[in-house]
């Protein structure tokens, strides 16, 4: 099997991992882009692409060829920068077909059906459950992760799982469940099936929250030390355990920061809304969220 080189990018405003991923090896010099992020600042509504621009200098750098830019779901803590790759690199953009819960579930809050068709169709691609796909000579596949939201995705390729938010390093545990569409038995069924991985795969996550300043942000943990050693998702952990603690952790947590923005755009393929009059708008919804 080709093995997948993996470059990570941290963002520490919103602690989210940014993956390159692509196969030395390999001729083609394809590769894939995993979980971008746009720079916003929410008090300004100011958007800017300082920590894209490093991953696009760095795809440039190694003289490669975007060929996916995937997104493992919509997140809820910061935008997608996907479009804007797209436009400087080129690369078809992808997610989960169950999207269309998501787009479902949002429309009555945003009411942006206008620009943000509810057939998904402002990607260039959604993903079946289990389907198989490649990056290059790099082979690839989806296992539909739902817990954190419903459309999580995990991309596995070759022998690396791209998980997102289904499971963090095993001394943070598991993404939280308390969005709508979220279901901490499904985020154990999930944990399950990324856990029936060979023990030699490497876990990619999608965030990393260290619990303490002793420790530096980490991208990478093997299945076998996550089975071994996840405080919430190990390989003990029972069901029921499990499901009792998401949901105690999950309670009276507070909105992200950056929730409304990025719902809305990662709904859009990281595009933001119809122009009025030459300006674009970020809506805020009242008392409803
Ligand atoms: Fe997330």
């Amino acid at each position: 099997m080709l093995k997948p080189d993996v470059r990570g990018f941290f963002d520490p405003a919103t602690a989210t991992w940014t993956y390159v991923v692509w196969a030395e090896g390999a001729a083609d010099k394809k590769c894939a882009v995993i979980d971008s992020v746009l720079d916003y600042d929410m008090a300004s509504g100011r958007a800017s692409t300082a920590s894209t621009d490093k991953v696009i200098y760095f795809i440039r750098s190694k003289g490669l060829q975007v060929e996916w830019i995937l997104e493992t779901h919509i997140h809820a803590d910061h935008l997608t920068a996907s479009r804007y790759l797209r436009e400087k690199l080129g690369g078809k953009t992808a997610i989960s077909r169950h999207i269309l819960d998501v787009l479902k579930t949002w429309q009555p809050v945003f009411h942006n059906e206008d620009d943000t068709p509810l057939d998904g169709s402002q990607f260039d691609y959604l993903f079946k459950d289990d389907e198989v796909f490649s990056i290059g000579a790099l082979e690839a596949r989806i296992i539909h992760a739902p817990g954190h939201t419903p459309a999580d995705t995990a991309y596995i390729i070759g022998d690396a799982a791209f998980v997102g938010d289904a499971m963090f390093l095993p001394d943070v545990g598991t993404g939280r469940c308390d969005f709508p569409g979220g279901s901490a038995a499904n985020s154990y069924d999930s944990t399950r099936k990324l856990l029936d991985l060979p023990e030699d795969y490497r876990m990619y996550v999608g965030h990393d929250y260290p619990p303490d300043d002793a420790r530096a942000p980490l991208c990478m943990a093997t299945i076998a030390e996550q089975k071994s050693a996840n405080i919430l998702a190990g390989a003990a952990a029972s069901r029921e355990a499990f499901i009792k603690k998401r949901t105690e952790s999950d309670k009276n947590k507070s909105v992200p920061a950056l929730l409304l923005p990025s719902l809305q755009v990662n709904l859009r393929a990281g595009a933001f809304g119809r122009e009025t009059g030459g300006v674009q708008y970020i809506k805020i919804p009242l008392n409803v969220v």
